[in-house]
């Protein structure tokens, strides 16, 4: 199917009570497993792009993989950017062929926050990319093992509503307790101003750091609102176990196909797990 943009598929889980994920990528396993699990399930997916991985892969051939995926899969895919840190990112991000982009000004003052993020939208506009912000500060930094202990700065549900008339935005990261990255201490999620947030603003609710949150969060989270679901650290340190058990299992050297083995099926099993714990099995129907 063409790539879809948030538009398209978040409303849907508005309405009927569930989280489409976001898994970020950056391997053809972790595309291939993700692709595999959204299909067998029949859920809508989003495949995303961390601008901070490009230091490690070239954007270009792991957006053109993505949407080659997308293409031959027969669920709505949308092909996001995370957290671009400057209006440069989001351009390159629409070059990519991203049907969605994420700028993340949630480290400015926020006047300037709104200024670029505003900026961002009028950008993406154009080309019928949507555009999620951020509000408040996520603590922590996707993938790390050592995750922070808790956002610096939680959400305020009168500046998110500010936030959201004044850029247009049509998905807001809200921080609320998560971390990216594995968690230090126990998450203490702040499910009341959740509902605040939900309540001043109509953008759909995005959370960050999903890696390793109890299934009854992820419940309580869906019930207020959130639609949108990041997740990497989970893909990521299981893609690294496989490996490292395959280099340990074997007896001499073995070469590079041999230790990604059984990588795409790890994927594809966490990934499954998450599209259920998330209520979206079988929502991709009430979309085609
Ligand atoms: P985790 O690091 O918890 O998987 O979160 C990923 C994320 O929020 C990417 O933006």
């Amino acid at each position: 199917m063409p790539l879809v943009n948030l538009t398209a598929v978040l409303p849907n889980a508005q309405r009927l009570g569930y989280a489409v994920p976001s898994f970020n990528v950056c391997t053809l396993e972790m595309i291939a497993g993700v692709l595999q699990a959204a299909e067998m399930v029949r859920s809508p997916v989003i495949i995303a792009l961390a601008e901070r991985h490009f230091r490690q892969i070239n954007p270009w051939h792991i957006s053109a993989a993505i949407r080659e995926g997308a293409h031959r899969a027969k669920i709505p895919v949308v092909l996001h950017l995370d957290h671009a840190a400057s209006l440069e990112g989001v351009k390159l991000g629409i070059e990519l062929g991203c049907t969605s982009v994420m700028i993340d000004g949630s480290r400015l003052p926020f006047g300037e926050n709104v200024a670029v993020t505003r900026k961002a939208v009028e950008i993406a506009r154009a080309h019928e990319v949507s555009v999620e912000g951020e509000l408040g500060s996520i603590g922590g930094s996707e993938g790390e093992v050592q995750g922070g202990k808790e956002p610096k700065l939680y959400t305020n549900p009168d500046e998110a509503a500010q936030f959201a008339l004044e850029t247009g935005v049509d998905a807001l990261a809200v921080a609320i307790g998560t971390v990216h990255g594995l968690y230090r201490t126990a998450p203490q999620l702040q499910f009341e101003l959740l509902e605040q947030i939900r309540r001043s603003t109509e953008a759909f609710l995005v959370l960050h750091g999903g890696t390793s949150l109890p299934d009854s969060d992820f419940a309580r989270l869906i019930e207020r609102g959130i639609t949108k679901i990041n997740i990497f650290t989970e893909l990521s340190l299981r893609s690294a176990e496989r490996i490292r058990k395959n280099l340990e299992r074997s007896e001499g050297a073995i070469g590079i196909t041999e230790s990604l083995e059984g990588v795409t099926m790890e994927i594809a099993e966490a990934a499954r797990r998450f599209f259920q714990v998330f209520r979206g099995v079988g929502r991709s129907e009430s979309l085609l």
